[in-house]
Formats: structure tokens, C-alpha cells, sequence
């Protein structure tokens, strides 16, 4: 599929992108866009781990992604048949259309099977977002990042301590770039559609209020992990209304645990990009255990609460608004966050709204000077 009808005369071979899951949409949206204006014939597979049209379709119309060629349809399932059906889909996608390379995005369960599948077919390989570790296996994804890096011949970095990661993992230094954030790229895009006080009046939100995100299973799996973290946003909403667009994966259990027993916390369904930052834009604070929201919070310089041990994304601390806090910790921490306002320090080198014309730019060069 050509993207861009009457652009530059197209390039040797054509790059696929595969995408599974929300965070992939919002990072690849500036990759295809700036790889569409160098004339670079390109090919959409989506995995199909996330299906509701909340948590995919809605992105594509919002953020001009081209519609899939292809969508392999695997679901949900556990890591290991969901990994397998990734892997098992793209070897007949390959087998039908080999692209010059494949680009993979985040750190996800599709993008380490998209890998996986690619490396054994010595099909070359780039990673967005690269080199982010948060040193913790038991997140599923750490996993998926090393296996990632340690695969692609390009690796594309949003954050200067990956570099040393990768470096310590015996990648090789030609093929890392330090290219900035396609995710904040994304939002410099968008920032003028996200109306705060819209979003504020459609959830009769009249006062200060704190945003909500969590699914990751730490949080959200175990039913007593979720009693204490119910019981830590009851404390914050005695002070400030709470509104939580909940992902699919916490709302069983999070809901068992009582979270709709306070009529000062508003639980809706996951929303479209738009709605989600404009409502993040006009936020006091946001408590978390997102890794797109503590870059996105940083940048509108919105206090970030992330409710983890760790995190992969140390930048959005040494140069943002983010901190890390236990469920007991939260609720004096969201009202000291609130009480310190927003974050006046410096940006991340390169969070400038241009990573995705860095990446299309590398990688036709290399492309180029492969054949
Ligand atoms: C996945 C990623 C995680 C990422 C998150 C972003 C992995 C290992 N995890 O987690 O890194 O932060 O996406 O949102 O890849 N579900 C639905 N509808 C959907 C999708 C999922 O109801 O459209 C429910 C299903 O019950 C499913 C559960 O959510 O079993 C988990 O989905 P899955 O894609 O396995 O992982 P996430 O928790 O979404
Ligand atoms: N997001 C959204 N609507 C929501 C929640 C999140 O549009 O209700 C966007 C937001 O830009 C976020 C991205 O989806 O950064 C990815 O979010 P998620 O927390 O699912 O994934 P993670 O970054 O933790 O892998």
C-alpha cells in the first residue's frame, strides 16, 4: 500500500508495521505519517490483542492511522498461546509479503512475538523505544524489551540512559539513535483539540479533580492488591474527585474490591485519545501505573502519581513531574503534588514533537544504504 499518492518516488522495498495494543497506536501514528511523506511504501498488521473499539478502533479514526491491511486476530489469552498466535500469523503474513523491514513499537506482547517470528526469517528489524528497563522481571514487560533489543538491527531511543542499557547489553553503538518520543510527538499534534474545560463539564467535574489510570496486573490482578489500592483512591476522593477511565483487565476485580462505592470516584469506560487528554490536560494530578502516562504528564507538566516500585521511564522523575508512591503513600501524596502545582523544570532533550521524522529519516538511510 502506497501512503502517499503523488509523493517522492517510492524506496526499494516497503516497511510493515505491527501493532497490537493502545500504547502501539499513539506511537506509531508519527513513524507512518513522516515515513508517508518521504514516499516509503508501507503495510499495517495489527495483532489484534486489543479489539474493543475502545481500546483500538477509536485510535486509528482520532489519530489518522491508515486502516490495517491486515489484522491477525489473536485476542486476549495467556502470554505464552497469545505470543504463539502473534508469531504463527506474521510467518504467513512474511510468507506473503516480506518487507524490507519491520518496525515494532513499546514493549508489548505483539511487538516481542513480532520479533521473534521476523528475526527467524532474517527479516531486519527496528525498535521504537528502545533500551528502557525497569530492572524488574516481573513485569511481562521487561521481558519483551530485552528479547526486542537484543533482535533488532535498529534501535530507536526516546530517552538517554537507554543508550547506556543497550550499550551494557552488547548492542552495538551504530545501531542506536537517540531520536526523541513518538508518543510525545503525538501529543504536540494533538494539543489543540484537547479542550479541558469540555472535558471537565461532560463529567460535571466543577472543582479540582485527580485522573485515574490502572490495569497492570501488580495493581489490579490479586483481589487484596486491589482492596488496598480501592481503599487508598477512597482516601483521595474524600479530597478530590476522582474520575478513572478503567482499562478492560482491572475492571472485574477493582469493582469487586468496592471502587464504585464512593460516589466522589466516577469509573467510565476507556476513552478516546482526545477525551483521555483533555480531561489529563485540566487534571490537578493523575495517579498511575500507565507507561505513556507518566511521559504525557510530564510534558503538559501535570503532576504524575505512579503507583509502582519502579519504572522504565526514570527521565519522567529526574525531568518531570512523576514520583513514585505506594498505595499508603498516596493519598497525602496526590494532596502535596496538588499543593506543589505544576512541574517548571526542564524537558527531556528531544521531546520536541519531530521523533518520528528522526526515525523516518534513519531509517530510509539505512534502507537506502543497504541495498
Ligand atoms: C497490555 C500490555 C501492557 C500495556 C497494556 C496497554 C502485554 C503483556 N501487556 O496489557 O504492557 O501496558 O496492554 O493497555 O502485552 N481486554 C478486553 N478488551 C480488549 C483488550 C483486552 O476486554 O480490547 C481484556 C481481556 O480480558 C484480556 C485483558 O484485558 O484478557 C488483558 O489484555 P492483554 O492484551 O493480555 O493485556 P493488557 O493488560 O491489556
Ligand atoms: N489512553 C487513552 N485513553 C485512556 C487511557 C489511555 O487514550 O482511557 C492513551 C494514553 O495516551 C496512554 C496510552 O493510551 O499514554 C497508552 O496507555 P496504556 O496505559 O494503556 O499503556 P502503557 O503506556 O502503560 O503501556
Amino acid at each position: 500500500m502506497r501512503l502517499s499518492p503523488g509523493g517522492a518516488p517510492p524506496r526499494q522495498g516497503s516497511i510493515t508495521h505491527v501493532l497490537g495494543a493502545r500504547p502501539n497506536f499513539v506511537k506509531a501514528a508519527p513513524v507512518i505519517k513522516a515515513l508517508a511523506d518521504l514516499g516509503v511504501e508501507q503495510r499495517v498488521v495489527h495483532t489484534g490483542q486489543h479489539y474493543d473499539e475502545r481500546m483500538s478502533d477509536i485510535f486509528f479514526v482520532q489519530l489518522g492511522l491508515p486502516k490495517p491491511d491486515v489484522n491477525l486476530g489473536v485476542g486476549s489469552g495467556s502470554h505464552a498461546t497469545q505470543t504463539a498466535e502473534v508469531m504463527v500469523g506474521l510467518e504467513r503474513e512474511f510468507s506473503e509479503n516480506s518487507p524490507a523491514l519491520l518496525m515494532l513499537y513499546g514493549d508489548v506482547n505483539s511487538t516481542v512475538a513480532a520479533a521473534l517470528a521476523a528475526a527467524k526469517l532474517q527479516v531486519p528489524l527496528a525498535h521504537v523505544e528502545a533500551g528502557l528497563r525497569s530492572f524488574d522481571n516481573t513485569m511481562p514487560e521487561e521481558i519483551n524489551r530485552r528479547i526486542t533489543d537484543q533482535l533488532c538491527d535498529l534501535l530507536f531511543v526516546t530517552s538517554p540512559e537507554a543508550l547506556g542499557h543497550l550499550a551494557r547489553e552488547g548492542r552495538p553503538a551504530d545501531s542506536m539513535h537517540l531520536v526523541g518520543n513518538p508518543m510525545i510527538d503525538t501529543l504536540v499534534a494533538n494539543l489543540d483539540k484537547f479542550d479541558a474545560v469540555a472535558a471537565a463539564a461532560a463529567y460535571r467535574l466543577d472543582g479540582p479533580y485527580v485522573v485515574a489510570t490502572l490495569h497492570r496486573p501488580a495493581n489490579v490482578d490479586a483481589p487484596e492488591v486491589a482492596a488496598e489500592l480501592v481503599q487508598a483512591l477512597h482516601q483521595v476522593a474524600a479530597e478530590l474527585a476522582v474520575i478513572i477511565p478503567l482499562h478492560p483487565r482491572g475492571r472485574a476485580t477493582l469493582t469487586r474490591a468496592g471502587l464504585l462505592d464512593s460516589p466522589r470516584v466516577n469509573v467510565v469506560d476507556p476513552l478516546g485519545y482526545i477525551e483521555f487528554m483533555s480531561l489529563v490536560r485540566g487534571a490537578a494530578a493523575i495517579v498511575t501505573d500507565s507507561g505513556g502516562v507518566q511521559e504525557e504528564t510530564t510534558l503538559l507538566r501535570v503532576p504524575c502519581l505512579t503507583l509502582r516500585p519502579n519504572t522504565e521511564r526514570p527521565i519522567t522523575i529526574t525531568s518531570g513531574s512523576n514520583q513514585l508512591v505506594t498505595r499508603a503513600q498516596l493519598a497525602p501524596a496526590v494532596l502535596a503534588a496538588v499543593a506543589a502545582g505544576p512541574y517548571a523544570g526542564e524537558l527531556p532533550p528531544l521531546w520536541d514533537g519531530h521523533a518520528g521524522e528522526r526515525i523516518a529519516r534513519i531509517t530510509t538511510a539505512w534502507l537506502d544504504a543497504d541495498v
